[in-house]
């Protein structure tokens, strides 16, 4: 073990878990790495929550998505938490979200890092998991980088989590690069998605580490669900929607870099590409999945970048197993580089991201369930949506067995503008919204998106909403809201629900 500290000096801090707990204090400001469950903090955050079972301790944690190993639960389950950003996937915090116990904000995963730049948030505690400390004390990470750099060098102390689970080899994945402060901030120097322009391992003040804490644990697998009918047959819609802007010049056959939000759609949009016709394909998104490894093994996508990796423990062992294999062909990347609005707009990505429900003008609403309860949050969503080059929007057109439409009159929140979305897909078809103005955009929507059981009422929406009130954005205000309110009454948007 001794090998993965190899600065000597720092053999004196190695501690227990429970040991480096001791250090936190009630209303400290912690910081952690962990991006969807890939390097997280696996024993030292657990610890503090078990601290805080017996005791007034809670903390403001920030991470640099979401964790894993039930590390979120456990803090909110033994009242460890104040406030939570900038982004969680978890039943137990969601629940404590929505009753106001935890306190949450909901943040563009590619500002987190500007807000511990610009001392918004002032970190006590840094926990950060590494595969190893080099003799000058550099960090080399695991599978994510999350905000990792801005934790390290801007947390007063930082406890180390060291996992021999993860091979050394690892060093060399990483691109480590930090942004400067606002007024002396040079160009992000990235012009293709495999531009490295940082280091392999990140200079930290050794004299900061406070604990070092070894573990060998992996990271939570990636709960991967099959495709489904529905998100099959939104993979198809957005291929042939590719084949046709290749017929159409606006893309070759190695279309642009892709993003894709994480889940079961992008893993079948991802999964639809490899029986195409696309070859060459690249990757600049935050999430690397089971099926970006499976594209990079077809050969059929020929480089990957990221901030973390979240995969089945299938692929977690091919890709850990071989990471010589990878090495060329993968980089992850500071989240405040993957999610950099310069970075993303420079290089023309295609952005695909799912959403809870979209309106009739293409606002999308991809956090709040009916308008007020959180689900996930908006996590690199819009920071690939605003700057992306074709930014689309996928949703299953009903959800809850149909008793909701996915496409609604006006959405009950909205994360993504009208002005941020390209194209709305669902199994139902697909409605390219470019060049449309909003009257254009709801026939468009309306057409091809909706599900049969709600056509009919969107449109007499629409249509009556254009006769009675008119504007650039027809809207009846006292019905927007309609189908809303009658699933909260009636269980279900149906009208025939009420009436029976
Ligand atoms: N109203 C209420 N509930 C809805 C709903 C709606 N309009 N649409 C979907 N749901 C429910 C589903 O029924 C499902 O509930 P269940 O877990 O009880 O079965 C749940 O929301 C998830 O929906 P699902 O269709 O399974 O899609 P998903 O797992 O792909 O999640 C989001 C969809 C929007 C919640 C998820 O993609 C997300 O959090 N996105 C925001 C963050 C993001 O985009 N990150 C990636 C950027 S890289």
């Amino acid at each position: 073990m001794l090998e993965r500290v190899k600065n000597a000096d720092l053999h004196s801090k190695i501690m227990t878990a429970e040991e480096s707990a001791s250090f936190f204090e009630n209303n400290m400001i912690v910081g952690s790495s962990g991006f969807t469950r890939g390097g997280d903090s696996k024993v030292v955050l657990k610890a503090l929550a078990n601290r805080a079972k017996n005791e007034d301790l809670k903390v403001t944690l920030i991470t640099g998505a979401s964790l894993g190993h039930g590390t979120d639960a456990a803090l909110v389950e033994n009242n460890a938490l104040k406030k939570r950003l900038p982004f969680q996937v978890d039943s137990v915090m969601r629940k404590s979200i929505n009753n106001g116990d935890v306190l949450f904000i909901d943040q563009h995963l590619g500002e987190t890092a500007e807000h511990i730049l610009n001392k918004q948030f002032k970190l006590d505690i840094g926990v950060l998991e590494v595969a190893e400390i080099l003799e000058d004390g550099s960090l080399v990470f695991t599978t994510s980088v999350g905000n990792n750099v801005e934790i390290a060098n801007n947390s007063k102390k930082l406890i180390i989590e060291i996992n021999t689970s993860i091979p050394t080899n690892i060093r060399g994945i990483h691109d480590i690069y930090s942004v400067e402060e606002y007024g002396k901030r040079t160009p992000i120097n990235i012009t293709a998605c495999d531009t490295k322009i940082g280091t392999n391992a990140i200079k930290i003040d050794p004299s900061k580490i406070i604990g070092i804490v070894f573990h060998d644990i992996q990271d939570m697998p990636g709960d991967i669900q099959p495709a489904d009918n529905a998100t099959t047959a939104i993979a198809k819609n957005i291929v042939k929607f590719f084949e046709k802007e290749v017929e159409n010049g606006r893309l070759t056959k190695s279309l642009m870099p892709l993003q894709c939000g994480i889940g079961k759609v992008a893993n079948a949009v991802l999964g639809g590409l490899e029986n195409s016709d696309f070859e060459n394909l690249v990757m600049y998104s935050e999430v690397l999945q089971d099926s970006t490894f499976d594209l990079l093994d077809s050969g059929k996508m020929i480089f990957a970048s990221a901030s973390s990796m979240t995969v089945s423990q299938e692929c977690y062992n091919r890709v850990i197993n071989n990471l010589d294999k990878y090495r060329d062909k993968i980089v992850l990347r500071p989240q405040a580089i993957s999610n950099s609005a310069e970075v993303i707009r420079r290089l023309g990505i295609i952005g695909i991201n799912t959403s809870l429900e979209c309106d009739i003008y293409g606002n999308v609403n991809s956090t709040h369930v009916s308008g007020t309860h959180m689900m996930n949050g908006i996590g690199g969503s819009g920071d690939f949506a605003r700057n992306a080059y074709i930014s689309i929007f996928v949703t299953s057109s009903i959800a809850k067995g149909g008793d909701i439409s996915s496409i609604v009159p006006m959405v009950s929140h909205t994360d993504h503008t009208e002005h941020d979305v390209d194209i709305i897909v669902t199994e139902q078809g697909l409605a390219d919204l470019r060049g449309l103005a909003p009257r254009e955009r709801a026939i468009e929507i309306i057409n091809n998106c909706v599900h049969k059981d709600y056509k009919d009422e969107l449109l007499s929406y629409f249509e009556r909403a254009c006769a009675l009130r008119g504007g650039q954005t027809p809207h009846i205000l006292e019905e927007a809201f309609s189908w809303h309110t009658r699933l909260r009454e009636t269980g279900s948007m149906k009208k025939e629900k009420v009436l029976a």
